[in-house]
């Protein structure tokens, strides 16, 4: 249910035994991910690729760094969020902008979408 997430928040949730980072985003965190020249990026994936059109201010992402599997920082609004405004691992330095695309740091890839779906405005079902 995403309707308490307000603009600026995460929630956390479990899917199958790992976190799932839900992020309701700001208009500008949707605005700067959209910026990105996406030929520029480690694993280039557009916004749109990332998120469902018409809901382009839901991310919803397995919430497990590609590097070697921490659990990244940025769901709390104190947390340190990295240089790209997203999310940040600080056990090698991993930064994940405000998509979950790497962006800096050694992941090799971004942090996964899984397979989601819509059922109204505001609940999805992950899986
Ligand atoms: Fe994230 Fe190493 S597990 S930077």
């Amino acid at each position: 249910d995403l309707s308490p997430i307000e603009e600026g928040q995460s929630i956390t949730v479990m899917w199958r035994g790992k976190p799932v980072f839900i992020r309701h985003r700001t208009e500008k965190e949707v605005a700067e991910a959209k910026a990105v020249d996406v030929k520029s990026l480690r694993d280039p994936q557009s916004d749109a690729e990332r998120t469902k059109e018409g809901h382009e201010k839901w991310l919803v992402m397995v919430g497990i760094c590609t590097h070697l599997g921490c659990v990244p920082l940025g769901q709390k609004n104190t947390d340190v969020r990295g240089d790209y405004d997203g999310w940040f691992c600080p056990c090698h330095g991993s930064h994940y902008d405000s998509a979950g695309r790497i962006r800096k740091g050694p992941a090799p890839k971004n942090l996964l979408v899984p397979d989601y779906a819509f059922i109204n405005e505001t609940t999805i079902r992950i899986g």
